[in-house]
C-alpha cells in the first residue's frame, strides 16, 4: 500500500510514495472516458468541445494545464484526452527532466498528436522551461551542441503534440510557461454526492456489494478525493473479507474509519494535530509555514499541498498575511471552547 506509515501513528493522506499495487490498484479504479468521469462537471464540458472541435480540425488539442489538490484525477484526465483524442500519452514529472537533453530526447520520440504529460510542472528547472517555449509554440527545438566558442545552435522540428501539464502550485508555474497554455482547468474538491458515486463505482469495478449508507459513509469521510475514498473502500474491503462478510455494511465501514483513525469530517490525525497545535501552542494562530512544520514535524511542502487545502475548504484554516490561524468551526469540530464566542450549530 502507498500508505505511508511513520512509526508515531498510521497515515491516510499520502502522495509521494506508490508502489505498484496502489498503482495497479489506482489504474484498475481510474475511469477511461469523459463519460465515466463523475464531477468536475464544467470542465469536462469545456474539455469536450475543446477535443472535438480539435478533432474536426485535425489537430492536436490546444496545451492544457490541470491545477488543485492532490488525488483529485490531474492524471486521470491527462489519460482521458489522450484516449479520446485516439492519441497515445507520455508520462514524465518536472524533476525528472533533469537536462535539456532529457526533454528533447522525450520530444523527438513523440507521434503526432501524441499527449505529454507533465505532473509536478512548477518543478522544471528554468534551462527545461527556455527548451519547451519553442517547442509548444512552434513545435521546434532549438538546443545548442557543445559549449564555449565552438557551440552552435540546432533547430529539430517536433511533431504536433499537446503538453498537458499538471501542478498542485499554480502560483510557483513561471508566468512565461503559464502563458503558453492553451487551456487552463482548475480542479475542485468534490461533494458528497458525486464522492459516493464514486465510492459505489469502485465497488462495482472491484466486485463488491455495499450498502448505500456504507458508500456514502466512506465518500463523505474521504477528504473530498477521490484517491483517498479509493483508499479507504481497499480497507473497508480487507476488514469486512476479514471477517467473512460477503456485503460492506455502514458498521464495517464505521469501524474501519475509526481504525484509521479517520473522523466524521475525513480528517485524519495529521489533520487534527495541525489544528490542536496551532490552537494549544500558538494561541489560535497565526503561526507561519515554517514554525508550524517544525511544531508538527511536517514538511512545508506537504503542509501546504497535502493538508492545508482540505482544511482551507473546511473553514477550519485561516491564511492571512501573519499566518495559519484556526477559525472558530476548528474549535468547534476539535471539541474546545470558542475563545470569546459560540458557534452557531447550523455552521457546523
Ligand atoms: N475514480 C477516481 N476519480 C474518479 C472520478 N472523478 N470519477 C470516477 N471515478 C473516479
Amino acid at each position: 500500500m502507498a500508505i505511508k506509515r511513520p512509526a508515531r501513528r498510521q497515515k491516510v493522506v499520502d502522495t509521494k510514495s506508490k508502489n505498484n499495487d496502489t498503482e495497479v490498484f489506482e489504474q484498475t479504479l481510474r475511469p477511461k472516458s469523459i463519460k465515466e468521469y463523475i464531477g468536475q462537471s464544467k470542465i469536462k464540458e469545456h474539455m469536450l468541445v475543446y477535443m472535438q472541435a480539435a478533432k474536426q480540425r485535425k489537430e492536436p488539442l490546444g496545451h492544457t494545464i490541470l491545477h488543485g489538490p492532490p488525488g483529485l484525477g490531474k492524471t486521470t484526465l491527462a489519460h482521458i484526452v489522450a484516449s479520446e483524442m485516439n492519441s497515445q500519452i507520455r508520462l514524465t514529472t518536472g524533476p525528472a527532466i533533469e537536462k535539456p537533453g532529457d526533454l528533447a530526447s522525450i520530444l523527438t520520440n513523440l507521434q503526432s498528436g501524441d499527449v505529454l504529460f507533465i505532473d509536478e510542472i512548477h518543478r522544471l528547472r528554468p534551462a527545461i522551461e527556455e527548451v519547451l517555449y519553442s517547442a509548444m509554440e512552434d513545435f521546434v527545438l532549438d538546443i545548442m551542441i557543445g559549449k564555449g566558442p565552438s557551440a552552435r545552435s540546432m533547430r529539430i522540428d517536433v511533431k504536433p503534440f499537446t503538453l498537458v501539464g499538471a501542478t498542485t502550485k499554480v502560483g510557483s508555474v513561471s508566468a512565461p510557461l503559464r502563458d503558453r497554455f492553451v487551456h487552463n482547468f482548475k480542479l475542485s474538491f468534490y461533494n458528497h454526492i458525486e464522492m459516493t458515486s464514486i465510492v459505489n463505482r469502485s465497488a462495482n469495478i472491484l466486485n463488491l456489494s455495499i450498502e448505500e449508507s456504507a458508500a456514502h459513509m466512506i465518500g463523505c469521510s474521504s477528504r473530498s478525493t477521490p484517491r483517498i475514498a479509493n483508499r479507504i473502500l481497499r480497507s473497508v474491503r480487507d476488514f469486512a473479507q476479514m471477517n467473512k462478510e460477503e456485503n460492506i455494511c455502514e458498521s464495517r465501514a464505521r469501524d474501519t474509519l475509526k481504525s484509521l483513525d479517520i473522523d466524521g469530517k475525513g480528517l485524519d490525525a495529521t489533520d487534527r494535530e495541525i489544528l490542536s497545535t496551532i490552537i494549544e501552542k500558538f494561541a489560535g494562530g497565526p503561526v507561519g509555514l515554517s514554525t508550524l512544520a517544525a511544531a508538527t514535524a511536517e514538511e512545508e511542502q506537504t503542509l501546504e499541498d497535502v493538508y492545508e487545502p482540505y482544511l482551507l475548504q473546511l473553514g477550519f484554516l485561516k491564511r492571512t498575511t501573519q499566518g495559519r490561524e484556526v477559525t472558530p468551526l476548528a474549535y468547534a469540530h476539535m471539541g474546545l471552547e470558542v475563545p470569546g464566542g459560540v458557534v452557531q450549530e447550523a455552521m457546523l
